[in-house]
This record gives C-alpha cells, structure tokens and sequence, in this order.
C-alpha cells in the first residue's frame, strides 16, 4: 500500500469559533430571528439544520417549514422542497450533498470553514491513489466526504444504512475500500464480517468519548440507557445500549421506558430530544476524562460555527453559495444516488428512522 491512509487535521480553537461566531444576547438574537423570517420568504429560501447546530437555528428551521434532520434527510428535504434557495446549516459536506442532488437549486452555508474532521483527513488526491492501488475493491464512503472523493466511489452510505449496503455487498462476494472514518468502519466490519481495507480519519468529537469513564458513570447510573453514535471508539460501543445515527438516538430516548440517558454524541442533539422527549434526563458521555481537557469537549467545532448572524448575512448577500464542477457532481451523484434506491428498495428509511 503506497497512499498514506491518516493526514493530520487542524481542529479550530474556540477563540476562531468564537469570532467566527460571536456570542449574542437575547435583544441581539430576537432581532436576528425576525430578520431571517423576512428575509427566507423575501428569497425564496428555506432552512435545513442539523441537529447538532445552535438551538436557535433549530427553532427557526422548524418555524419557518423548513427541517432539522440527519445528514441524508436534510439533503432528501432539501431535493422534496420547491424552493429555490437551500441553506444548509450544518458542515460543508451536508452542503455539498444537498448540492449533488439538486443541482438547480442554489446552495448557502453560513460559514465556508465548517468542516468536518474526517472530510479533512481523507484528501481526495491520496484517496484516488488508494483506489487506484485496489481496482479490484467495491469503493464505499461515508456521507462524510467531500463531493470529489464521492466522485471516485461506488456507494454513499450514511450510519443509518451503513450496516445493510455493507452486508448486501458482502453477500454479494465484494470486498471493500472502506473511507474515511476508521471507527464507523471497524464497527461495520465487525457486525457485518465484511472484508473492508480501511481509510484512518476519525470524528474529533467522538473519538473523545473514553469507556473507562463511561463505565464508572453506569455503575453509579444503573437505570440509564447508554445511546453512542457509531463514530466512537470502539470500547465506548461495546458499552451501548443503542448505537446509531443521530436519528436513531433521538427516536431511542422517545421510545425506550428508562428516565436517563447517557449520550455519546455531540451535545447539540439534546435540544431536539428535550423538544421530543420532555422530562427524560440527558447526560454527556464523558470525554477526556476525569480532569483532564478535551479538544472537542462533546461539541463539534465545525458546526458550531453556525449562528444567527452568519444566516443572516448570506441570506442578505448571497455569499457562501456551494458550487461543484459538473463533472465531479454528476460522477458523485452516483453513489449518493445508488444509496437512496437501496433504501427506497428495501424500504429502509434512510439515516437512522428505521
Ligand atoms: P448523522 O448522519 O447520524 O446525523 O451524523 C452526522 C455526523 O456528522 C455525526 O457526527
Ligand atoms: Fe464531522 Fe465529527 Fe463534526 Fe460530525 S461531529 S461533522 S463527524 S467532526
């Protein structure tokens, strides 16, 4: 094997964040709210927010009929919706698949710099030299990618469908070249027995999620319900009760009868499961454990580059608009696409709802 599988990644620090978005007091967000109403009608624009942004940008997604979703569902929202403008709140690859799939539509994002550690840690020139060092692979990658590494896959898949496009793919006698998240991928080898070589990128806030800790903090909580997203180390997983998608985790703690939860996730999820489940008790999954510091401290820097202020802003100039080479989008189409017919096919919903 030639092409390195691991690039080391600049996590911005929280003086970046915070510039990029600058704490607000009430007055100041109250005013912004309204101001974003306006001016998403006035543009014909409607909102699509992950749920792992500011709470505000949640709110004002549901308020003004536009979505708080998953990866895929805010990119199938964005493709069902009439609009003609999408702003995608969330990291640069949501906007970019909104993008792939909607090629008519303008695309915003509130801030170019939201990234993702592991689109970052997978530069597609070194990828396509790995996947041209194994021709004979079935090339998959995660939704979190850039739309040129997409480009040089066969599937898309995303947490919530991961397992079942692996699994069909190993039934079918396909060895794969699996990108770029390591631990997702180590634990889709693991459920699926699937022959997967590995890419070596990880999620900076889950990696940060430690089992020791985790451990000690169910012992002392036997009641609770232990939900992990399947980006988390592996040690951290075998300690779930739940592991899934974020739209998996949010429907467990709705569904499932116990009163606390434990969450290894970005802590942005909770707004969304406190709207849904009212009075259940959420509690972060602990990061780098005790006294110790962490750089991503359960909160994904990326996404919190997103605010109030930045929507406004490209909603007022039109800045930030997503643009993709038509033939790197139209070739990255193809997985994104092959994907959701397999999902529509199996009648699995897509990220996490089934
Ligand atoms: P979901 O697709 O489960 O929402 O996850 C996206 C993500 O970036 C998790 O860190
Ligand atoms: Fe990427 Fe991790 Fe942030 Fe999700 S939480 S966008 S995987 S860095």
């Amino acid at each position: 094997m030639n092409a390195p599988l691991s690039f080391p990644v600049q996590i911005p620090d929280a003086a970046t964040v915070a510039r990029i978005n600058p704490p607000l007091d009430a007055d100041a967000r109250k005013a912004l709210r309204e101001r974003a109403k306006r001016l998403l009608r006035e543009r014909d624009a409607v909102l699509v927010a992950h749920y792992y942004t500011d709470p505000d940008l949640q709110t004002l997604a549901d308020e003004t009929g536009g979505h708080v979703a998953d990866s895929l569902d805010m990119a199938r929202f964005s493709h069902e919706h009439d609009a003609s403008t999408v702003v995608v709140c969330g990291v640069r690859f949501m906007g970019e698949t909104a993008k792939i799939l909607n090629p008519e539509k303008r695309v915003l994002v509130p801030e170019m710099q939201a990234n993702c550690s592991l689109d970052l840690g997978c530069p597609a020139d070194a990828f396509s030299e790995l996947c041209d060092e194994y021709p004979d692979r079935t090339v998959v990658v995660y939704a979190n990618t850039s739309a040129a590494v997409k480009a040089r896959a066969d599937w898309m898949v995303t947490s919530g469908i991961a397992l079942d496009i692996v699994g069909h793919l190993k039934d079918r006698g396909e060895k794969i070249l699996w990108a770029p998240d390591r631990f997702l991928g180590d634990y889709i080898q693991r459920m699926t027995g699937a022959d997967m070589l590995m890419w070596q990128a990880s999620c900076v806030v889950h990696e940060a999620f430690k089992a020791d800790a985790l451990e000690r903090l169910r012992e002392k909580l036997p009641h609770a319900a232990v939900l992990v997203h399947p980006e988390s180390p592996p040690a951290v997983i075998a300690l779930a009760d739940v592991v899934g998608s974020t739209s998996t985790l949010i429907e467990a703690v709705q569904s499932m009868p116990n009163d606390t939860f434990i969450v290894a996730t970005d802590r942005g999820i909770f707004h969304k499961m406190r709207e849904l489940a009212p009075g259940k008790k959420l509690i972060e999954a602990p990061t780098a454990g005790e006294g110790a510091t962490c750089e991503s401290c359960a909160h994904c820097p990326w996404m919190a580059m997103n605010g109030l202020a930045n929507l406004v802003e490209v909603l007022e100039t039109g800045n930030n608009e997503i643009l993709i080479e038509e033939s790197i989008r139209a070739r990255a189409a193809i997985p994104v696409q092959r994907m959701m017919d397999f999902a529509a096919a199996r009648k699995v919903a897509i990220l996490g709802n089934a």
